[in-house]
């Protein structure tokens, strides 16, 4: 059987054509999600700010907050096959607006996840522990998307925001990891691929090591 290839990416790019969205709706779509990762990012800083204050340490090391570009949002929609439409990108896509929290030690990750998704305007819509649960490849992180309503001139939304958290050894891991695969693009020699998981236990292991270190200096830390 044959397939007519030139047909189906005609007509596949015909339909995106016809789903593309209007630059000025655009902008203003993406400017909720701005709007929204401010909220989160002040959140975070009120939590750095207010913990170092009380004099037991700043359990946040930084914060980035990034937002998806037009670029990256329309890829992302195409690799999960959403329409452009406004409505299925806003239900299906939630890392538009994104930020990071680096954490020095792995009870800090959780202590800030606890004291962000307590507050009464945040909810929680899903987790993802790759910290109880690494992925294959060694990757670890608490993945968080919240919802945070955000108050414009004439109503009211919600915007779905992704926290990612993870220690400084997480992060070095992961950052290292993704630029090895933006170089190969996706063909990651065999020899690369274990020494990274390996670098990644070795990781964990350094993260587990620290948290005993400062235990045994500070004591448990107890915030919450
Ligand atoms: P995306 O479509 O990429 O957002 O993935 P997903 O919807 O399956 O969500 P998941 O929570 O698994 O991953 C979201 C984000 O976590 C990614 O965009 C990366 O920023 C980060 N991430 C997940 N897995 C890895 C990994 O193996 N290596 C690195 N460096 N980052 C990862
Ligand atoms: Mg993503």
């Amino acid at each position: 059987m044959t397939i007519d290839r030139s047909a189906l990416a005609s007509k596949t790019a015909a339909e995106l054509d016809t789903l593309r969205l209007p630059a000025d709706e655009l902008t203003h779509f993406m400017l909720v999600y701005k709007f929204g990762l401010a909220e989160i990012g002040t959140k975070i800083t009120i939590l750095a700010e207010e913990l170092q204050h009380r004099g037991r340490g700043n359990p946040i090391e930084h914060v980035i907050t990034r937002l998806k570009t037009v670029e990256s949002l329309t890829a992302k929609a195409r690799r999960i096959n959403c329409p452009m439409a406004f409505d299925t990108v806003r239900a299906r896509i939630r890392d538009i607006a994104g930020v990071r929290v680096i954490c020095s030690f792995v009870s800090d990750v959780y202590t800030v996840a606890e004291m962000l998704t307590r507050q009464q305007d945040v909810k929680l819509l899903q987790t993802k522990d790759y910290i109880a649960e690494p992925k294959a490849n060694g990757y670890r992180s608490l993945h968080l998307i919240v919802e945070i309503p955000v108050f414009l001139s004439d109503r009211v939304v919600t915007v779905p925001v992704e926290v990612q958290l993870r220690t400084v050894a997480m992060d070095f891991w992961a950052s290292l990891e993704h630029k090895i695969h933006y170089k190969y693009e996706q063909d990651v020699p065999d020899h690369l691929r274990a020494e990274l998981t390996a670098a990644a236990h070795d990781a964990a292991r350094l993260d587990e090591r620290m948290e005993r270190l400062h235990a045994q200096i500070h004591g448990p830390r107890h915030r919450t």
